[in-house]
């Protein structure tokens, strides 16, 4: 078992743990957080040192459960069913999960007439997008500077 795997497989015991009965890891919904069980952190080892395979059960076993929760704390109707294909979009697997995915809503660049009709159309969602789910996202994976681009596609490129 690689590091990654290990402290996954840790998360995951402490989830079910959890359901044993410790209110300690009990989020407010009464379910048990995977945010506290496991912790908004980076990988074991670096990003980009791991195989494939190693960063699927990563996603897997940590962001998707981590995100999801981070989602829906932000609108549980519309999020409800968050899952790999909100970030992955449909196609994922025909392109092998490779971000930003292609069908994602398209980020205009900013400082055009398109950011500021993004700010106006989806004003909660773009400030979630950049106090929760970017910073989130940049820490689970230990990546600095982690942007929109790193979801989204950009205009700029898009256009192209
Ligand atoms: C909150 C958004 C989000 C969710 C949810 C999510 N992912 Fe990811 N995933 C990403 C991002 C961002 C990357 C690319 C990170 C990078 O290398 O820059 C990625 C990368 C991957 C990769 C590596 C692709 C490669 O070739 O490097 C795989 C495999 C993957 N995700 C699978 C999954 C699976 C399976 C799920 C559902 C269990 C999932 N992801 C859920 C955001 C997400
Ligand atoms: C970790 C991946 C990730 C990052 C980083 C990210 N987003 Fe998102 N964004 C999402 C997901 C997932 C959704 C919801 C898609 C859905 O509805 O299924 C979303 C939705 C949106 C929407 C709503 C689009 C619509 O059609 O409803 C906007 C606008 C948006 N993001 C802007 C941004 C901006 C601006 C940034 C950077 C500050 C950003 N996002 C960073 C994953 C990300």
């Amino acid at each position: 078992m690689t590091g990654t795997m290990k402290s996954v497989a840790v998360g995951l015991v402490l989830l079910l743990g959890a359901c044993g009965g410790s209110k300690s890891t009990t989020g407010t919904t009464g379910k048990v957080s995977a945010i506290e069980a496991m912790g908004v952190t980076p990988p074991d080892s670096p990003w980009g040192d791991m195989s494939v395979e190693d960063k699927e059960f990563y996603m897997i076993g940590k962001v998707n459960p981590i995100m999801k929760e981070l989602f829906t704390a932000h609108d549980v109707e519309e999020f409800a069913e968050f899952d790999c294909v909100d970030c992955h979009g449909e196609e994922m697997r025909e392109i092998d999960f490779k971000m930003p995915a292609p069908s994602m809503y398209i980020v205009p660049p900013e400082g055009t007439p398109g950011h500021r009709g993004m700010m106006s159309t989806f004003p909660e969602m773009v400030k979630f997008m950049q106090e929760t789910v970017t910073p989130a996202m940049g820490k689970l994976l230990g990546v600095e500077n982690f942007t929109c681009a790193g979801c989204h596609p950009s205009a700029s490129k898009a256009t192209r």
